[in-house]
This record gives structure tokens, C-alpha cells and sequence, in this order.
């Protein structure tokens, strides 16, 4: 029964901006291009912006373009990410894609995090093989109960496992989650720790979206519509289950010359690495 109400609630969903989200703060710094396509974000000094899909979903294929913030963007946080909650509630599950501006020049960082019940600190830090200020690039989120793959471009950044152990305490499967994207001032921490500071001169910084597509199970309440995993779409089927060999090469290359920072190589900060690091995302 669950099974086949989460297939018919399985759809594609590419609508307009007004079908599928909500502002959640600052309307008045929030712009969409004629034709309804494109959605930019603005951050100035009193406030930057966000919205937030009106659906909940657990597990599927989440993506989206973006264009982000050029030149002096130190300080400038453009985020795209999904969450069981709108705010940073105590026992929220997460799943993060953070761009972290630069100063004119300088490399952006993409920063990926998993949160479980509130729990994060499972930071990765990676570069881009192109300049995402320039174009769109297509930034997607492959989540089922088997793997949370972060992609750019549909190249796999980050490989997050499950150990099919239902009580770990690391991996986001229960609770359906909202997708959201925002633009904020984090000068305190985002660029070079904290040191590089946001140039309100240049205010204001505008990120560009375009794109939206989910392609997942859309939940229903009260009745609980995705509980079970069915392998009726293909982001639930066993090839979504891991990496494909095209795939593998590509994370590998990645892994080789993109990653600045990883949490499960921090010793200094994890004397005993968190459990989910010995799990093989080549599996
Ligand atoms: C910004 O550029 C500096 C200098 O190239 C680099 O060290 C840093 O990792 C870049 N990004 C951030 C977010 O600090």
C-alpha cells in the first residue's frame, strides 16, 4: 500500500517557481528573470534571502543549477541544501552544499555536510574544475538508504554510505526533508577561517537558480507515504545503490585533486574517526 501511493507521488517535478517553493525571508531581495525561469538572491548588508520547496521528500534525485556570486565574494555564502526542518531545530537530519565565495581570483569551495539528529560536523571542502561564477553548473543530490552522493556537474564529489544497520546513528533515512537555498554573510567563518572579510562595497552579491528538478518521493501527511524503500524508481534501484565504473573513475579523480579538507582524514579533531568513515564509498 505505501509502496504504490509512493509511486504514483513519484513525479517529476519542474514547475514554476510559485509551484514548488516559498520565500522563507526577504522578499524584497529575491528577483525572478521574465520569463520566470531564474530566481536570483540578493545579500546586501542588512539582510540576504532564501526559499524552500513547499514538498517534502524522502530520497530521490534533487537538483538544481546555479550561478554563483562573482569577483569580490569573500564572505558569501550561497547554500543549497535539504532539511527535515526550516531552522536549525536539535534533532534535524540535513544534507549540505555550501559555496564559499573568495576574493576576486581566488578559488571558490564547495563544503558538503551530513547532519543526523542534529549532529553535523562532517565537513568536506572541496575545489571546482571550473569557475562556477561564470555559467550555470548543475549541482544534484542522489539520496536513497543505501548512499548520499553530492554531485557537480553529474560528477560524484562526495560518497556518503549507509551500513544498512538501522540504528546508526550517522545516516539521514527517516524523515522526509525540505529542500532550501539561501544566500547569507558568513565573514565570521567561511573564507580562510573567518580572516577575509565580506566587501560590502560590492554589495549587492546575487546568486542565480535555474533548473529545479526532483525527481523523488514527494511525502504525504498524515499518511506516511515513502516509509518503505521500493525499488519501483531508478534513484531506489540497485544501480543507485553505489557507484557506477564511470562514476568510480570519476570520484577518484576527484578524490585525487579536488578535496582541500576532509573530516575523516582530521586526526586532530577526531582522535577516533566517526564511525561512517570506514566505510568504503567504493562499495
Ligand atoms: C580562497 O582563496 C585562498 C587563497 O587562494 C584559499 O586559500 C582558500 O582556500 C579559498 N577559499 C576559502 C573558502 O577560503
Amino acid at each position: 500500500m505505501a509502496a504504490s501511493y509512493c509511486l504514483s507521488e513519484a513525479a517529476v517535478s519542474q514547475g514554476s517557481f510559485q509551484d514548488n517553493f516559498n520565500i522563507m525571508w526577504s522578499e524584497n531581495h529575491f528577483s525572478t528573470s521574465d520569463d520566470g525561469q531564474i530566481w536570483s538572491l540578493a545579500l546586501d548588508k542588512n539582510t540576504g534571502c532564501g526559499f524552500q520547496t513547499k514538498q517534502r521528500y524522502r530520497f530521490g534525485w534533487f537538483s538544481m543549477k546555479l550561478k554563483l556570486v562573482g569577483g569580490d565574494s569573500a564572505g558569501v555564502v550561497t547554500a543549497y541544501y535539504m532539511c527535515t526542518e526550516n531552522g536549525a531545530g536539535p534533532t534535524r537530519d540535513e544534507l549540505d552544499f555550501e559555496f564559499l565565495g573568495n576574493r576576486t581570483g581566488q578559488p571558490y569551495l564547495i563544503q558538503t555536510n551530513v547532519y543526523k539528529n542534529g549532529v553535523g560536523n562532517r565537513e568536506m571542502r572541496h575545489m571546482l574544475w571550473f569557475d562556477p561564477t561564470e555559467d550555470f553548473h548543475t549541482y544534484s543530490v542522489l539520496w536513497n538508504n543505501h548512499q548520499i552522493v553530492f554531485f557537480a556537474d553529474r560528477v560524484p564529489v562526495r560518497v556518503y554510505k549507509n551500513d544498512g544497520n538501522a540504528s546508526n546513528d550517522f545516516f539521514p533515512n527517516e524523515k522526509p526533508m525540505y529542500l532550501f537555498s539561501s544566500i547569507w554573510n558568513a565573514d565570521d567563518w567561511a573564507t580562510r577561517g573567518g580572516l577575509e572579510k565580506t566587501n560590502w562595497t560590492k554589495a549587492p552579491f546575487v546568486s542565480s537558480y535555474t533548473n529545479f528538478n526532483v525527481d523523488g518521493c514527494q511525502w504525504e501527511d498524515p499518511y506516511p507515504a515513502c516509509v518503505s524503500t521500493t525499488t519501483d524508481n531508478w534513484w531506489d534501484q540497485y544501480n543507485a545503490w553505489h557507484l557506477s565504473d564511470s562514476q568510480k573513475m570519476d570520484y577518484a579523480w576527484v578524490q585525487r585533486n579536488l578535496v582541500v579538507y576532509d573530516y575523516c582524514k582530521d586526526y586532530e579533531r577526531f582522535p577516533t574517526l566517526p564511525g561512517e568513515c570506514s566505510l568504503s564509498p567504493w562499495d
